[in-house]
């Protein structure tokens, strides 16, 4: 993780982190950090993912994938909030894992990152935490409003007792769908930015509009996690192809149409995230 988002700091743009549900979305997301020729994705896993009967596969699977990528790729599980379920990930192989107290009283937050942080460093693996908590369920897409937001003051002093990795911000950003035009508090931003010197994630980016994630990364976002655009595509993809694959029991189609839909909808912010199509950042 530290040298693939140094590799995007380099260039001028940020990570894509980008939620995986199976093998097919994973591949997607692969095929179109390949075609770009990224300068690295991450894949990642939702907490009930990683807790259902099917968690440990799809940690191996993305794991696999990632390794014969041809671009450089970190395993992340996401949000979790349990030290045990950390280091169940790390121990399975995860590159990455993100702490998540958000919701904890404050020296809750902050235990809970110290031990993430204790974990990682035995096994050489990365951890992100969250400070203020960004609204929303990440497994369902519910209409959300900004919840509690990142304070500057305690985000120096949660990075210098945990020695977290990253930090992801809470500035207006929410997970799901937005409940109101999306806006988010870049003076927030550069005041979270003059406080703390570690990469910084933006959760939530699904439905934000081009010219704000620019600007979050121009105010020193270096990771932008997405999962509600991409299932969305995933299952308009399923509802589109399923009549004429069920006609010929065609399962391979439907798989197929996943890859393909998600390896488009990744592309789209790939090319946002590297501000391709919006000139050089000013
Ligand atoms: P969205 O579902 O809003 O894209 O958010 C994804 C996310 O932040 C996962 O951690």
């Amino acid at each position: 993780m530290p040298e693939l988002l140094a590799a995007h700091r380099a260039r001028g743009s940020a990570a894509g982190a980008f939620t995986c549900y199976g093998m097919e979305g994973a591949a997607g997301v692969l095929r179109a950090a390949e075609r770009r020729e990224s300068a690295g994705v991450i894949l990642m896993i939702s907490p009930q993912a990683y807790e259902s009967e099917l968690g440990e596969p799809l940690l191996a699977t993305l794991l696999a994938l990632g390794e014969a990528a041809a671009v450089p790729v970190c395993v992340e599980l996401d949000h979790a909030a349990s030290p045990a379920l950390i280091e169940r990930a790390l121990d399975g192989g995860a590159g990455a894992v993100m702490a998540d107290g958000s919701q904890l009283p404050y020296e809750e937050n902050v235990e809970l990152a110290r031990a993430a942080v204790g974990l990682a460093a035995a096994r050489g693996a990365h951890v992100e935490v969250e400070l203020g908590h960004v609204a929303g369920d990440e497994e369902v897409a519910r209409a959300a409003a900004a919840g509690s937001l990142t304070d500057p003051a305690q985000a120096a002093d949660f990075l210098a007792r945990s020695g977290a990795a990253c930090l992801a911000v809470s500035i207006g950003n929410v997970h799901g769908h937005y409940a109101a035009e999306p806006e988010l508090d870049l003076a927030l931003l550069a005041a979270v930015r003059a406080e703390v010197d570690v990469p910084l994630a933006l959760h939530g980016a699904s439905g934000l509009p081009a010219p704000l994630i620019r600007a979050a990364i121009d105010g020193g976002v270096l990771k932008i996690n997405v999962n509600t655009e991409l299932r969305a595509a995933a299952l308009d993809a399923l509802a589109a192809g399923l009549p004429a694959a069920r006609q010929g029991l065609r399962l391979l189609r439907l798989g197929a149409a996943t890859c393909d839909a998600v390896a488009d909808a990744v592309a789209a912010k790939l090319a946002l995230f590297e501000q391709l199509d919006l000139g050089a950042p000013t």
